[in-house]
């Protein structure tokens, strides 16, 4: 019934939640800002149509060059950029190498695989024929899509649980997904809920996250000045938050 892939992933999640996050806390670095300060791509560099992994290139955390990631600059690039628990980064480096089908090193580009992480009803990316393998084009944010994304906001100052659960029916039930018969399998549309259940939980207060910072993180792929994790981001906070934008969509799709 399950891919090998999606099986992975169940039991790499059953593994990070029997684990005591909070016991595997790691420190969030103290001067992150000064040793990481934000350094544009160059046209020589990869990136990828993740704008969090590009973010963690652009300040040193990943290389620079987004190209030859090795399993632990992976894995120690989220803990000390994002401050992601053992369990949770452990899952998202070998379940991302694992669906990426990527034997490491692993280069940015490489993440813009389509179907592996990548997904359709992006908020931030248009959907791409699936005979592309690496769609180049793919890794730039649309603007015109991160517009509607911000006027989801109902306060526009910040994007709530709420206003993420909105954005997503409205990708999810836009009328050329709708047309194009492309599918969001089950894994997929959880993947999307947890991309932005991570962001309103590392950079936000895992209700809301303010617009400003969203706007410099989807389009320069920039974190906030004199960033450093403010808490442990874990499995069981991230899974909550996701559960709760799955249930503002549900009600939301109720007639
Ligand atoms: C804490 C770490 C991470 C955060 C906060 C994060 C956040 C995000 C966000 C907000 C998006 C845009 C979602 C959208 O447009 O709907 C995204 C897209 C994506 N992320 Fe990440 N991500 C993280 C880690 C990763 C990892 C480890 C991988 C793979 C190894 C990955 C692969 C992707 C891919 C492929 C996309 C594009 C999805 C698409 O548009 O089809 N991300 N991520």
């Amino acid at each position: 019934m399950f891919t090998r892939s999606a099986k992975f992933v169940v039991v790499a999640i059953l593994l990070g939640v029997l684990t005591t996050v909070k016991s595997f806390a790691p420190q969030a670095p103290l001067i992150a800002s000064v040793q990481h300060p934000y350094v544009p791509p160059t046209t020589d560099d990869d990136r990828s149509p993740c704008p969090a992994l590009n973010a963690l290139a652009n300040h040193g955390y990943l290389p620079h060059d987004g190209r030859h990631i090795t399993h632990s600059q992976l894995f120690h690039g989220l803990i000390d950029g994002f401050g992601l628990s053992y369990p949770l980064a452990t899952l998202l480096t070998f379940g991302g190498y694992t669906l990426l089908r990527q034997v490491p090193p692993l280069s940015l580009l490489d993440i813009s695989r389509v179907n592996g992480v990548e997904h359709n009803c992006s908020l931030a990316h248009n959907d791409i024929p699936w005979d592309h393998e690496y769609p180049r084009l793919h890794v730039t944010a649309d603007v015109c899509l991160l517009n509607k994304l911000f006027a989801d906001s109902s306060d526009q100052r910040t994007l709530s649980i709420e206003d993420v659960a909105r954005a997503r029916v409205r990708r999810e039930s836009s009328p050329e997904y709708k047309n194009a018969n492309v599918t969001l399998d089950a894994l997929h549309a959880e993947i999307a809920r947890g991309e932005m259940a991570l962001v309103l939980g590392i950079f936000g207060d895992s209700n809301e996250v303010s617009l400003d910072f969203l706007k410099r993180f989807f389009l320069n792929e920039q974190l906030p000045d004199n960033w450093r994790p403010r808490a442990t981001q874990g499995l069981v906070k991230t899974a909550r938050t996701a559960r709760k934008i799955r249930a503002h969509m549900d009600s939301l799709r109720k007639p």
